[in-house]
């Protein structure tokens, strides 16, 4: 069995820093601690360097149909881009076809993922609650399935549903130990929202972020947690864009409940201004909950702090300018929605976040990873820089400084929100289990690398990097 120490760097974990070395054999951690006995094994001299366990990012949409047409990045192009800022492993939404099965989708996607360069998790997306389909959601398990996703929004398309599934869906995941994450925004109210805009003749884009005001997502955050009260079952609140919505899940900790609460890097520097950009430049940033007003940013960075806000996602989900939101020129309903980050999202977070003195590098490992693996089911397997875990382990260069342009990204899409924007922070090399995957630029994991990973939710206990 060939072994591999990583020497002389310093450990940033949940908890702590510390100098230390990790010893890896086998795609795993077998040791970690200060000068461990070399004993033959091959020594990589990691000096200077801050080693943390892999980020995971627990919100992504490869492959997927969507509003019209399907996202830009597949399984290849977006695990490249994944891997090249740091992650070694997502989870990602299968759909459900609405005449299909929950087994269905997952198998579709198991289809899809055979490019994946990074380990990966698979949600279901639920799109028609049928009898057959609430049957189904325990079996999901036997599949290595922890999380459905329940859309409050997107009304006219399959995946709105109405309050009484999704209150059934929370009793069924209860029982089922299945967590559910829930898109909180007032559907009915957008719709006619929308109608009204686009009567008056407001087809572009900085309306779409104008017919979902806040009250609208802190609504449906407050109904979705209420509805989980009753049900008796966790949840897990996704892209938690303002200050509104983050008020209702504070108050439900207050109150003792179990929510999980995830926001995105996007909610964190841009706001309504970037949907108003010139042109139908603002399409770009047509995203779902939109883009608010910069008031919202200290507040998301506060609920990070105060642990309120357990994860930070991407929600990668990307479309061409070109083509793709092009087909909302002259109707901003017609926008897809969604944006890239995946590449981005911890550049992002260490930049503002950990340089902008606004989080600890505690914290930055505790939202990218280590709650992200309790959070998803990946528990004693994933974000954690300790024996037994899989070796997922990214060399960042916290002085790495790279401005965002189309030449020096990995995906596939034709451009980034964060174009121009210059981050100080990034990975020098990236290990998924052991194996080097992507170093100084360049992405060396080869498609079809990445594992499946099976999930099983055990409620995070209260603790220190999940609350
Ligand atoms: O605009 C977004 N967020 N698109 C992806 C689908 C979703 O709601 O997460
Ligand atoms: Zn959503
Ligand atoms: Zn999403």
């Amino acid at each position: 069995m060939s072994r591999t120490i990583m020497a002389g760097g310093t450990l940033v974990t949940a908890e702590a820093s510390f100098r230390g070395d990790i010893a890896v054999a086998d795609g795993r951690i077998t040791a970690v601690g200060a000068d461990l006995p070399r004993d033959g094994a091959e020594v990589l001299d990691v000096s200077g360097a801050l080693l943390m366990p892999g980020f995971i990012d627990g919100h992504t949409h490869l492959d997927m149909p969507f509003g019209g047409t399907v996202t830009a990045d597949d399984w290849d192009t977006g695990t490249a881009a994944a891997v090249a800022g740091g992650t070694t492993t997502i989870v990602d939404f299968s759909l459900q076809d609405v005449g299909g099965t929950l087994a269905g989708a997952v198998e579709e996607w198991q289809r899809k993922a055979a490019g994946a360069r990074i380990d990966y998790g698979l949600h279901v997306a639920i799109t028609n609650l049928t009898e057959e389909v609430k049957a189904e959601i325990p079996t999901l398990s036997a599949l290595g399935v922890s999380t459905i996703k329940i859309f409050m929004a997107y009304k006219g398309t399959p995946l709105f549903t109405a309050d009484e599934d999704l209150f059934e869906a929370l009793q069924i995941a209860r029982e089922a130990g299945i967590l559910v994450l829930v898109h909180a925004e007032n559907g009915d109210v957008i719709a006619k929202l929308q109608a009204q805009a686009l009567a008056r003749g407001d087809t572009a884009p900085r309306f779409h972020a104008l017919t979902r005001p806040e009250a609208v997502e802190a609504e449906a955050t407050n109904r979705a947690i209420r509805l989980a009260e009753v049900a008796d079952s966790p949840l897990l609140v996704v892209h938690v864009s303002c200050a509104a919505a983050l008020e209702e899940v504070r108050r439900a900790h207050a109150r003792g409940q179990t929510v999980y609460a995830e926001t995105c890097p996007q909610y964190l520097v841009f706001t309504y201004d970037d949907l108003a950009r010139e042109g139908f430049e603002g399409a770009k940033y047509v995203l779902s909950p939109p883009l608010r007003d910069a008031s919202n940013w200290e507040p998301l960075w506060h609920g990070l702090q105060t642990g309120d806000l357990q994860i930070v996602g991407s929600d990668h989900c990307s479309f061409n300018y070109a083509g793709q939101k092009e087909l909302g020129r002259d109707d901003f309903t017609l926008i897809p929605n969604g944006a890239p980050g995946l590449e981005e999202r911890a550049a992002v977070l260490w930049t503002h976040g950990v340089r902008g003195g606004r989080i600890s590098e505690q914290l930055f490992v505790a939202v990218l990873s280590t709650n992200q693996a309790r959070v998803h089911g990946m528990a004693g397997r994933k974000g954690a820089l300790a024996p037994g875990f899989d070796a997922d382990i990214v060399v960042w260069d916290p002085d790495r400084t790279v401005t965002a342009t189309q030449a020096n990204r990995h995906g596939r899409v034709d451009y980034s929100p964060y174009e121009g924007m210059t981050f100080t922070g990034g990975p020098a090399a990236v290990y998924v289990r052991g194996a080097l995957a992507y170093r100084d630029g360049e992405v060396l994991a080869e498609p079809g690398s990445g594992r499946f990973v099976e999930r099983a939710f055990r409620q995070p206990a209260p603790g220190p990097a999940v609350r």
